[in-house]
Parts: structure tokens; sequence; C-alpha cells
């Protein structure tokens, strides 16, 4: 039912390396991650890469669209400093690069898509589009492998639009229902996009809704888990998996 790892550090290195960068998966895998999240959206030329913001700001200096951006001039801004002087010149990745660091190391991947708006479509067909092209060994074997290391990423999004495209696109890639707190309708939406599991933030969640939407068989899933005592409570719920901050805490194999 849930055949992914439990414990997956958030955009990729949790609190302790810039987000959605490629040094951040490599933070991830050096504390023993073999299970990662990250945020997509499209760039000017339609391609995804790793970001979690729109608008720059926050991790990357000045004003400024992602959207206004193509590919290659986002390989060349600075995601990094923000974090620390060591990361400086850290760009802006596309999923291509991250997808090939993770399946050469053999690091899971919930990919999070985060359309701007307006681009929910597109942006689901882009995502899904290329998680195919990239996966083809995976999908050619049928994961998922042991603990999941071999399995295919786990598309998610809070955008309904978008999980739908992707699954007109490429119904083989699982889905995951992103909500930051369980609507009635759950089970039907879910039903709507195929998806397989449920991903909700922990702090809006209760043993109840969790032993129900277990029942229902789909994978539950949490963000953002920071705090030891309440990723054992959820664990204990029945909740399959969750993604943390604080990779330093709570490792890979914590219960
Ligand atoms: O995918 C779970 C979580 O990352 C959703 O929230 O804002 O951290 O992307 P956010
Ligand atoms: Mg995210």
């Amino acid at each position: 039912m849930w055949p992914y790892p439990k414990i997956i550090a958030h955009r990729g290195g949790g609190a302790l390396a810039p987000e959605n960068t490629l040094a951040a998966m490599r933070c991830g895998l050096s504390h023993g991650f073999h299970a990662v999240e990250f945020d997509v959206m499209l760039s000017k030329d339609g391609i995804p890469v790793v970001m979690h913001d729109p608008d720059f700001g926050r991790t990357v200096a000045g004003s400024g669209r992602v959207f206004d951006f193509t590919a290659h001039e986002l390989a060349s801004v600075d995601a990094g400093s923000w974090f620390g002087a060591a990361f400086t010149g850290e760009p802006v990745p596309t999923y291509e690069q991250v997808h090939r660091f993770c399946s050469e190391n053999r690091m899971w991947m919930n990919v999070e898509m985060k359309p701007a708006p307006g681009f929910a479509r597109q942006t689901g067909r882009a995502v899904a589009e290329l998680t195919r092209r990239l996966s083809a060994a995976e999908i050619a074997s049928h994961g998922p492998g042991v603990n999941g290391r071999h399995a295919l990423p786990l598309l998610s999004s809070f955008s309904f639009d978008a999980l739908l495209e992707a699954k007109a696109v490429a119904p083989e890639i699982p889905r995951g229902y992103l909500v930051s707190a369980i609507p009635a309708d759950w089970q039907d939406r879910l039903d709507e996009l195929g998806a397989v599991a449920l991903h909700t933030n922990q702090k809006n969640l209760s043993a109840k809704q969790a032993q129900v939407v277990k029942k229902a068989g789909y994978g539950l899933f949490c963000y953002t888990v920071n705090e030891p005592m309440r990723a054992r409570e959820i664990l204990l719920w029945g909740v399959d998996a969750f993604c943390t901050d604080r990779i330093d805490l709570i490792g890979p194999d914590f219960f």
C-alpha cells in the first residue's frame, strides 16, 4: 500500500542546506536519506525546474518571477547564498538534473508540482512527460523495488488540475493529492485522480482521520514533521510516511 520510504528529507536537505538545490540533495544523501521531496515549476521555456517560490526574493536575491526566466538563465542565478556563503552560486537546478542525481544515488523522489497560477495543466503535462522519459527503466521493470529505492517517483500537488493532466499524460506514474486539511470529499477527489495517497499537513490531522484514510486503503503522507514526539505519534496513528526539515534529529530509520 505504501511501497516507499517512511522518512523523507523535505526540499532535499531539510533545514541543513539551501532548499531544492543539488547541494540539498547531496546533504540529504550525506545524512543517509534515500528519499527526498522537492518542488517543481516551469521556466519561461516550459522546462520543469526545482524551486518552491514562484517569485525571487527569498531563496534568490532581487525581484523577478521564475516563469520569466529560461532554464538556462536560472542555471546561473544564485539560489545558495541566502543560506550561507559556502553555497554561493548554487543554481536553480532542472528537474532532469535532480532526477539524474537521485536515480544515480538510489534516492526515491516525491516530486511536488507547484504550478504558477494559470499553468496547472501545462505543468502537470510537462512534469509527467519528463518523468515518464527519465523513469523509463523503472517503468519497464515496473517497480517498486526494495524499500522503494527503485520505485517510480510519486507526483504530488495541491493543484487538482495539474494532477488530472499528469494522469491523462502518464497514468502509470503514481499520484498523491496534497491538501492542507482533509476535505469532506477527499475520497472522491482521490478516486477521480486515480491517486494512491493523500498528503496532508500534520498540524491538521487527527487520529480518527488517519484511521479513516488508512481503512479506505490509501497511502497517508504528512508534511512537515520536525518534532520526534509528534513523528512517533502520527506513525502510531497509521501515517505511512512524512517529510522533515530536521534530518539531523529525525533520521531515515527513525521510529
Ligand atoms: O510536499 C509536501 C510539502 O512540501 C508541501 O508544502 O510548501 O513545503 O512545499 P511546501
Ligand atoms: Mg513541497
